[in-house]
C-alpha cells in the first residue's frame, strides 16, 4: 500500500533536549493523527538521528527518521562527512539529498547526488531526492524540463526496483523558506504531473506510480489540504510549519480527517493500495 508521506526536516535546528521535547508530543498524538493512510516521517540534524529514532521506536510511534545528507563514499578520508553506513548505523530509514540549500551553499551537483543516490541505495537507505526550479527558470517557462533533467540524473543507473523505491520532492527554490511564495496547488500538480510523466516515459506506468512525489516549499495549514488533494502529489515535505511537533501533528491530522470524509479508497491515491 502506497500511503501519503508528510514529514519534515528540522534543517539546521534543535538541541537534545529540544529533540526529545518533539519526540514525547509525538509520542502522545502522532499514531492518532496518522490513520491508516498516512506516514510521518522526521528529518533531524545527523546529531540526533539516533536519539530520534531510538525514542521513536521505544514509544510504539510510527514515524520514519532520516538524514539531511551523506557523503557518496562509503568511508575514508573525508574529514567533517558522515557516510550512508553511519546514518544506517544509527537505525534511519530516509536520506534527503540534493536539497536546494545543498545545491546552493554547498555547490552539490546533479553528478555529486546521483552517486549519493547510489550510496544511499548500497546501503538500505531510501533516498528522498530534491528537485527545484529557480525563479529565473519559472519565469522563462522551464520548470518541468529544469526538474525533469535533475531527477533524470540523479536516477541515472538505477534499476527499475530501485526507482520505484525512490522518494522526489518537487521544491521550487521560490518556494522554499522565508520570504519565499507557496506553489499554487495548480502549479504544483503541473509540475508533478510532467515528472509522473517522465518517470512512466522511461521506466512504464508501474514503477512510475511506485515511485512517491512530494511537494515541499512553504507548506502551511492553509495550502495543506489543497496540495494533497491533487492527483500526483503523493505528500508534503515541510520545513518550518512542522517545527514544532504540534503544530506538525495538527498538519497530519488535517490531512488525515480530510481522507476520512472523503473516502480515502474513491481518492486518487488509491491508485498503487488495490
Ligand atoms: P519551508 O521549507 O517549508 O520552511 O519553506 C521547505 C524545505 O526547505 O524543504
Amino acid at each position: 500500500m502506497k500511503k501519503i508521506m508528510i514529514g519534515t526536516s528540522w534543517k539546521m535546528n534543535k538541541t537534545l533536549q529540544q529533540a526529545i521535547d518533539y519526540c514525547e508530543v509525538l509520542a502522545s498524538q502522532l499514531n492518532d493523527s496518522a490513520g491508516a493512510f498516512i506516514q510521518p516521517f522526521v528529518i533531524p540534524p545527523f546529531t540526533l538521528i539516533r536519539e530520534v529514532t531510538e525514542r521513536l521506536r521505544r514509544q510504539g510511534v510510527d514515524c520514519l527518521t532520516g538524514a539531511q545528507n551523506i557523503h557518496y563514499a562509503d568511508a575514508g578520508a573525508w574529514t567533517g562527512e558522515v557516510s550512508a553506513a553511519m546514518v544506517a548505523d544509527c537505525g534511519a530509514t530516509l536520506v534527503e539529498l540534493g536539497h536546494s540549500e545543498r545545491r546552493h551553499f554547498f555547490a552539490e551537483n546533479d553528478a555529486d547526488i546521483n552517486k549519493k543516490v547510489h550510496s544511499a541505495l548500497r546501503h538500505n537507505l531510501r533516498p528522498l531526492v530534491c528537485v527545484g526550479d529557480s525563479l529565473q527558470e519559472k519565469e522563462w517557462g522551464v520548470s518541468s524540463e529544469s526538474v525533469i533533467r535533475q531527477m533524470k540524473i540523479a536516477l541515472a543507473g538505477l534499476s527499475p526496483t530501485q526507482v520505484a523505491s525512490v522518494i522526489i520532492a518537487y521544491e521550487p527554490v521560490w518556494a522554499i523558506g522565508e520570504g519565499g511564495t507557496p506553489a499554487s496547488a495548480e502549479e504544483a500538480q503541473a509540475v508533478h504531473h510532467a515528472l509522473r510523466q517522465a518517470l512512466i516515459a522511461r521506466y512504464g506506468s508501474q514503477i512510475a506510480q511506485s515511485v512517491t512525489l512530494l511537494y515541499g516549499g512553504s507548506v502551511n495549514p492553509q495550502n495543506t489540504r489543497q496540495l494533497i488533494r491533487c492527483a500526483d502529489i503523493d505528500g508534503l515535505f515541510i520545513g518550518r510549519a512542522a517545527w514544532l511537533a504540534a503544530d506538525f501533528c495538527q498538519l497530519i491530522q488535517s490531512v488525515s480527517a480530510m481522507l476520512d470524509e472523503q473516502g480515502a479508497l474513491s481518492t486518487d491515491h488509491d491508485r498503487a493500495m488495490s
